[in-house]
């Protein structure tokens, strides 16, 4: 991990050559800059760990560089390299965040040695930051991350009825963390030391089904030569987490509806019925009531399922929290693949903040497990992105600050209506239009 970016903003192109000799003997990786704006727009693509920057530049000075590096790569030092007139600025550069200054000519060995210092420093700092989230995530295997109105609301949801009995329905479309919050509902009830026990009803026949959740006796059919304990009888004392219920076929639900009512399992072949101690959590990520009115779903097991409902939103609908989302999953695979990115590029964000995200959460974290994957700067760039994102950013505008043309043609008629009292004539004859079009028109629009 320990791979550092440097760069040397100096106007004198012979010095910054020889400063970058220097350094690279110490295998740091160093880049030249002839001014501070050409670094400046550097770091929209990577991120440097240090800048070593000439206090006068023909374009901006080295204090402004140091405060643009202080706001957008904080982690990151500065080292102000000055003549000896000018000790005095150098000197309010640390004042104001600078590492440390270095006068020049600049000696070589005094500067390995500040640079070492200044990224021991870097590094110290990076530690510290990765033993703090080592220490927070310890405890919550799965956090969910959110902090938009909606997904606060599901937080609220998750607390209050986690530690009750009751069974929960959770509705959301694919990847929106219907299983995260299923599990967040058992680890935050007094079950949470027992079994958690997840089955998806999805792709299978209602034998396979009635087996898997039942279990069967020695002999219950050919085949049958052990007894089987079914996943409900695994799940006693804990939660059993039914997920993508909608797939569940009918015949099956009239079985699964009289464990709901009496919490009772009979295994297939078994004479005994058994009682059992099980939460229920199920998830679908079809509209269930929808289901139901189309005769799809059984109305009676519907109402036992849905006794609490949390209705997870889709992404696009809580894009407030795709930073906030980005930068976790960024930490989550640098950490994993061991790589020093720092961030994303300001058009991947643009990109991200604007894509409508089909697969939802999921789908993002994909994306940015892809990227990092392949990102070989210590920032993510639009390279790292699926092709089809990539065009996103040609394309590119928000699509909440336009309207449609109808919603336009609306607006501005109700505009000269208004300029002109509502007399038609003369509105007709500003919008360019027959009076009968114009009459048409506002009644269209309800503007009579
Ligand atoms: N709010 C969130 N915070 C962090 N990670 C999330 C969040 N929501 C979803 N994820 C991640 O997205 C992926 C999908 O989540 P999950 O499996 O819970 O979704 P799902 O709704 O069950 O999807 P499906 O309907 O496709 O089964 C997981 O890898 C999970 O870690
Ligand atoms: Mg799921």
């Amino acid at each position: 991990m320990d791979h550092f970016k440097i760069a040397v903003i100096d106007d004198e192109a012979i010095a910054g050559r020889e400063i970058k000799r220097g350094l690279s003997a110490e295998s740091y990786e160093v880049e030249t800059f002839l001014n501070a704006t050409s670094a400046l727009h550097r770091l929209d693509q990577v991120s440097f760990d240090l800048f070593l920057c000439d206090l006068r530049l023909p374009d901006l000075s080295g204090m402004d560089v140091l405060r643009s590096v202080r706001t957008r790569c904080p982690q990151s030092e500065v080292i102000i390299m000055t003549g000896y007139s000018s000790i005095d600025s150098a000197i309010e550069a640390i004042r104001d965040g600078a590492f440390h200054y270095i006068t020049k000519p600049v000696k070589m060995n005094e500067l390995r040695l500040l640079v070492r210092r200044a990224l021991d420093k870097v590094m110290l700092v990076r530690e510290k930051e990765a033993l703090k989230e080592a220490l927070f995530s310890q405890n919550q295997p799965a956090k969910i991350i959110g902090n938009s109105k909606a997904i606060r609301d599901v937080f609220r949801m998750i607390e209050k009825v986690a530690p009750l009995d009751c069974t929960v329905l959770i509705q959301g479309e694919s990847g929106t963390g219907k299983e995260m919050v299923a599990r967040a509902l058992h680890e935050q009830s007094p079950r949470k030391h027992q079994p958690f026990v997840s089955f998806n009803c999805g792709g299978f026949t209602e034998e396979l089904i009635a087996n898997e959740l039942f279990g069967h006796e020695k002999g219950a059919f050919t085949g049958a030569t052990e007894a089987k304990i079914g996943l409900l009888e695994a799940a006693n004392k804990g939660t059993i987490f039914l997920d993508e219920i909608s797939q569940m076929p009918i015949s099956m639900q009239v079985k699964l509806l009289r464990f709901v009512e009496e919490r009772s399992l009979l295994r297939l072949g078994g004479v005994k019925s058994l009682q059992v101690d099980i939460r229920l959590v199920a998830a679908s990520n079809q509209d269930l009531k929808a289901m139901v009115k189309a005769q799809a779903f059984r109305e009676d097991l519907y109402y036992r399922l849905n006794v609490v409902l949390i209705s997870l939103p889709p992404l696009r609908e809580r894009r407030d929290d795709i930073p906030l989302l980005i930068r976790h999953f960024l930490h989550k695979y640098r950490r994993a693949f061991g790589k020093a990115i720092n961030g994303i590029s300001a058009d991947v964000l643009d990109i991200l903040r604007q894509y409508p995200f089909p697969g939802n959460v999921r789908e993002l974290e994909n994306i940015i497990e892809r990227a990092v994957a392949l990102c070989d700067e210590h920032e993510i760039s639009s390279r790292d992105l699926p092709s089809d994102l990539k065009t996103l950013s040609i394309r590119s505008f928000d699509d909440k600050t336009y309207v449609s043309l109808e919603d336009k043609e609306k607006q501005y008629i109700q505009e000269v209506l208004i300029k002109t009292n509502y007399q038609k004539g003369l509105a007709a004859e500003i919008l360019g239009l027959p009076r009968t079009s114009l009459w048409r028109k506002m009644k269209r629009y309800g503007l009579t």
